[in-house]
């Protein structure tokens, strides 16, 4: 069980290999971009690439969150590659307080699912819903797991962040370290995007760390902050509706 789940430490095997392949597939026009290069190394720079600016926030700006998938398998150098991009996302003093289990196997997908559906029946019993409403959303939770292809879980380690004697800024570094997780998992989506594939970002694994832990068999230090489902677009809705620019800030 515990060789099923694959556990990558990140620092040890990232590719640094960027494939920036598929983007062209998803930019407005993709005429007007010129791949110089296949790979993007870390050594080198954005100037090496020919996008434009329009481009790249078109690219930014037709991420979607795909709920829906076509079952082919996702290769493994592809994860490889988006977990990689996932990393280059910033963090409180670069304490890269991330970690990733990415789950593809059906065996695993299925014993997560049903640890994690004995705390949401508990919790919507406790909500008071009737019994064939919990049943109908267990069986919804269990299928979005057990029908990702991949089932990356974004963990928060806090063993590297600093400490602190007193609780404010314990809770300061530990909403940090938080803030930093949470970029990794849009550089995750984002480079989802980027191979041509679908991610969703679910957050009711908060409801059910420990179980999650436990059936998981992670260290004591990684707690389970989000799931981000991943693979092959089935449906690509349409952009949900954005607040007006004007209503969400200000320029005094
Ligand atoms: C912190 C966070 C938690 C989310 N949790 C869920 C979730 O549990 N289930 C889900 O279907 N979508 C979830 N989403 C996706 C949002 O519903 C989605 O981003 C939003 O509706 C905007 O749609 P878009 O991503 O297609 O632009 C979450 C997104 C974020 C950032």
């Amino acid at each position: 069980m515990a060789r099923a789940v694959k556990l990558l430490s990140l620092q040890k095997k990232v590719q640094m290999s960027i494939s920036i392949s598929s983007l062209s597939n998803i930019t407005a026009d993709p005429g007007n971009i010129e791949r110089v290069n296949d790979g993007l190394s870390t050594e080198s720079n954005l100037s090496t690439l020919t996008f434009t600016a329009t481009d790249l926030h078109n690219f930014l700006r037709t991420r979607r969150s795909i709920r829906r998938f076509k079952p082919d398998p996702v290769p493994d150098s592809v994860i490889q590659n988006i977990l990689a991009t996932a990393t280059f996302a910033p963090s409180a003093h670069n304490r890269q307080p991330w970690r990733f289990v990415v789950i593809t196997t059906q065996e695993v997908k299925e014993h997560l699912a049903e640890a994690m559906a004995i705390d949401f029946e508990r919790d919507l019993a406790r909500d008071g819903l009737p019994p064939e409403k919990i049943q109908a959303q267990i069986k919804r939770s269990k299928e979005r797991i057990t029908s990702a292809p991949v089932a990356i879980l974004l963990c928060l380690d806090m063993s590297e962040m600093d400490s602190y004697p007193d609780e404010k800024r314990g809770q300061a570094e530990r909403m940090m370290a938080i803030q930093s997780v949470a970029a990794a998992g849009l550089q995750l989506l984002l480079a989802t995007h980027a191979e041509g594939l679908g991610g969703v970002w679910a957050c009711w694994v908060l409801f059910a760390q420990e179980t999650i832990r436990k059936a998981l068999n992670l260290s004591e230090s990684w707690e389970p902050q989000a799931m981000f489902f991943v693979g092959y677009p089935e449906i690509i809705p349409e952009a949900r509706e954005r607040k007006p620019l004007d209503d969400l800030a200000i320029f005094p």
